[in-house]
């Protein structure tokens, strides 16, 4: 049998923070890595916009030869994840696996409150899609969920232009709008890969005290959890501990950004997807 990387999926550079901890936890398999950068944000795009772009990047993962694609992306996980499992997946490969990452993250957010309040800092697409607040309910349902859309903090960490004044003022305003939203919230979920990016900002303007939690170790516990419940998946995936990063868009943006995620200076490499 030839084995076969881990495909993760992120619109841009925001996956890298889940991949890093993939890497880190799980550092014996290989990944493939995708950032559809051409394209990003996903935040502010319609369903059916991300589900396509999903899709298609989802097509390209498999045509590698992955067979375990993980969608980084909460976006992706929130607009696209379902229907390419229960639509697409049977059609194209019923043995390939696509997973994403708001399921994880709600089995086990609940455990960091002491208030049973949750604040929930996501794209608008993750926020509209009520997503978590749905389904940190299946597992925690006196846990009270509130959330706010913070539509340029994606773009800003894209763009490169999180480090200034102006990413300042964003950043407090949606951290004041969420809680403003209610007096007992004492955790932060950053549901959108890109944020772990701007979080000492966030711990900046948010109340002092406060859990913040990134995903990146969620998601990859989970992963080491699954692949251990499901050696079918498990045993076609590579093991040569090799990281590939690819991007839609400019290879040596994309460089500039990766630098000091990993230990070793990793090249990314362009595709094309349509
Ligand atoms: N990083 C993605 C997420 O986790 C989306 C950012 C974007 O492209 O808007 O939601």
């Amino acid at each position: 049998m030839i084995r076969k990387p881990i495909g993760v999926f992120d619109s841009g550079y925001g996956g890298l923070t889940v991949l890093k901890e993939l890497v880190k936890k799980l550092p014996q398999y290989d990944y493939l890595y995708l950032g559809d950068n051409a394209r990003a944000p996903y935040g502010t795009r319609s369903f059916d916009a991300v589900y396509q772009y999903t899709l298609q990047c989802v097509k390209w993962f498999f045509a590698q030869g992955c067979p375990l694609v993980i969608l980084a992306c909460n976006t992706a996980s929130a607009k696209a994840l379902r229907t390419i499992q229960q639509k697409d997946l049977p059609a194209i490969d019923p043995d390939k696996r696509v997973l994403g990452v708001i399921r994880p993250t709600a089995e086990i957010v609940g455990n960091f409150t002491k208030t049973n309040t949750i604040g929930i800092l996501g794209t608008n697409g993750t926020v509209q899609s009520d997503s978590y607040p749905i389904e940190i309910k299946k597992f925690f349902p006196d846990v009270k969920v509130f959330q706010q859309a913070c539509p340029l903090w994606a773009p800003l960490v894209e763009s490169n232009e999180y480090d200034t004044e102006g990413a300042d003022y964003f950043i407090k305003k949606d951290i004041d709008n969420l809680m403003n939203q209610s007096g007992e919230i004492d955790t932060i979920l950053l549901a959108c890969t890109h944020y772990p990016l701007l979080l000492e900002k966030i711990r900046r303007f948010a109340p002092g005290g406060m859990n913040i939690i990134s995903q990146g170790e969620i998601i990859a516990e989970s992963l080491k959890d699954y692949l251990g419940r499901h050696p079918e998946i498990e045993e076609k995936c590579a093991k040569n501990g090799q990281v590939d990063l690819y991007t839609t868009d400019s290879e040596e943006d994309f460089d500039r950004h990766s630098a000091g995620f990993f230990g070793q200076t990793l090249k990314a490499r362009h595709i094309n997807i349509e």
